[in-house]
């Protein structure tokens, strides 16, 4: 049975405008999550869906066509064809050319009734978001309008500047919300909760306490029909410049004053600022890139990237990157973070691992002088969870450690239904909370780090180490911990 969950938002009327609103994004992930949104009573009454595509469709032809493709990405089992139809009737399509502004002609029609707040979602590529900002602009509906950028905005620096210069004459940061899906898990929420709801840890998370960090988001799937977008991409841009570096932002931030969208985002920002630039020479000993080969997943076989459909054949895009980053700051000198996220690896995992320092001196045995014997583990997904390991003695005579764990297990504690990440974001959209987006100058840091890495793959040739699809990544990326006289989590006996 559904559990109700925290009371609904309160905001009003909205018209909510679904850019690329018969793409891959919007059938997986958008129109699913404002489904969700709408089953749990957490949209206003009068809020409506504008979709918008190039496809020429009427309204009976796109609404079958979510029926068709959005339907199957529904969470949850039962679907209430009474809830279901209540859905449909928010929506209405647009069939225009996003490139054309002149079209805008028909949203603004759409749209020209209701005085209802308009949140523009731009789940199209790139190349886009300037074009439509524009024509959108032209067509006088900006005005008091919030704009969202999906990932990846930009390619680099140079083009995320360019495309962050350009909308920002249209729209004010604050009406601009830089989607990282990563920031609406609800385990990525509770990092901030553990670190700065509980005395418990603050006194630890700290370099004197803290011997080394692992970040590791894994993915058993490969590029699933985006070979053309990944083969141009690759998992630095794609995971590593966003996700993994807001992931480590969150772990290394010192506690915000409130958790006021800027308070939290100042304290993120100041750590992707401090992040110690890399070298050409420390790209090669602390930067791993590799690409998967034919393998098996789970004993089913699964061909090399090179022969996914719109992948090059002699392609050198990296499906996995295993990197050392360094924080340069008085908490974290000293401490590497290792963070690694690849395609087709051995398992989905997503996990942090605070290993703390062993104890300076035992006098029970060697056991306790162990690396990684005193370690929190926040499994992000899936089955979330936190696990403290520490030594124990083992029963009976003698003193023999032990390790042991104390664990907890949030869909046992916590029996509601988790909030999918995209349905968590559009609701804040739709509710004008900024916390969890990306602020363009904390985007900017994180491309300025990753700039070096990339100039010096593109000038080198120096193709990514190959790896087993099924596995956990090239030998180099166990070779990198090694050097640190430690492992990955898994390695361990
Ligand atoms: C996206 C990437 O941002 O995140 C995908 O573009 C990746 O390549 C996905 O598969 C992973 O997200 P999640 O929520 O499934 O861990």
């Amino acid at each position: 049975m559904r559990t109700p969950r925290n009371s609904p938002p309160e905001h009003d009327g909205f018209a909510f405008v679904l850019f690329g609103g018969t793409g891959d994004l919007a059938m997986r992930k958008i129109l699913p999550a404002l489904y969700a949104a709408h089953r749990d009573d957490m949209l206003a009454p009068d809020g409506r869906i504008v979709s918008v595509a190039q496809t020429a469709l009427d309204h009976g032809g796109y609404l079958k066509w979510v029926e068709e493709h959005v339907k199957p990405h529904l969470p949850g089992t039962a679907i209430d064809p009474a809830v279901w139809e209540g859905f449909l009737e928010r929506i209405t399509y647009v069939a225009l050319d996003a490139s054309q502004p002149d079209s805008f002609s028909l949203l603004r029609e759409a749209l020209a009734t209701g005085r209802s707040r308009r949140i523009f979602y731009l789940a199209t590529g790139p190349a886009l978001f300037v074009p439509i900002c524009r024509a959108l602009a032209s067509a006088g509906l900006t005005v008091g309008s919030r704009v969202v950028l999906e990932k990846p905005l930009g390619y680099d620096l140079e083009s995320s500047n360019a495309i962050n210069d350009a909308v920002g004459q249209i729209f004010a940061e604050d009406q601009i919300y830089r989607i990282d899906h990563y920031l609406g898990k609800e385990a990525v929420q509770n990092l901030l909760a553990l670190r700065f709801g509980n005395s418990l840890f603050e006194p630890l998370w700290r370099r004197d306490w803290v011997e080394s960090i692992q970040i590791t988001v894994a993915e058993e799937l490969g590029v699933e029909g985006r070979g053309n977008f990944y083969d141009q991409t690759g998992a630095l841009r794609d995971m590593v410049q966003n996700h993994l570096l807001q992931l480590l932002a969150i772990i290394a931030m010192e506690p915000p004053h409130s958790m006021d969208a800027d308070a939290v985002r100042d304290e993120k920002l100041r750590v992707l600022r401090a992040l110690k630039p890399v070298t050409s020479e420390q790209i090669r000993q602390s930067v791993v890139r590799g690409q998967y080969h034919a393998g098996a997943i789970k004993g089913v076989s699964v061909p090399a990237y090179q022969a996914e459909a719109g992948v090059g054949e002699h392609s050198t895009t990296e499906t996995f990157v295993a990197l050392k980053v360094e924080v340069e700051n008085w908490r974290w000198s000293g401490v590497p973070f290792f963070l690694r996220t690849g395609k087709r690896l051995a398992g989905r995992l997503a996990e942090i691992v605070i290993n703390f320092r062993p104890v300076p001196h035992s006098a029970l045995g060697p056991m306790a002088l162990r690396p990684g014997s005193n370690r929190l583990t926040i499994r992000l997904q899936p089955n979330e969870s936190i696990r403290l390991s520490a030594l124990a003695k083992q029963p009976g005579t003698g003193m023999t450690l032990q390790g042991v764990h104390l664990d907890l297990a949030f869909d046992q504690f916590f029996q509601q239904e988790r909030m999918e990440a995209y349905e968590r974001l559009l609701l804040d959209v739709i509710a004008g909370r900024l916390a969890l987006f990306v602020r363009r100058d904390e985007q900017e840091a994180a491309w300025r780090w990753v700039a070096p890495i990339l100039a010096d793959w593109a000038s080198q040739d120096n193709p990514p180490k190959p790896y087993a699809a099924g596995t956990w990544g090239p030998a180099a990326a166990s070779a990198l911990l090694a050097r640190h006289s430690t492992c990955w989590q898994e390695e361990e006996n």
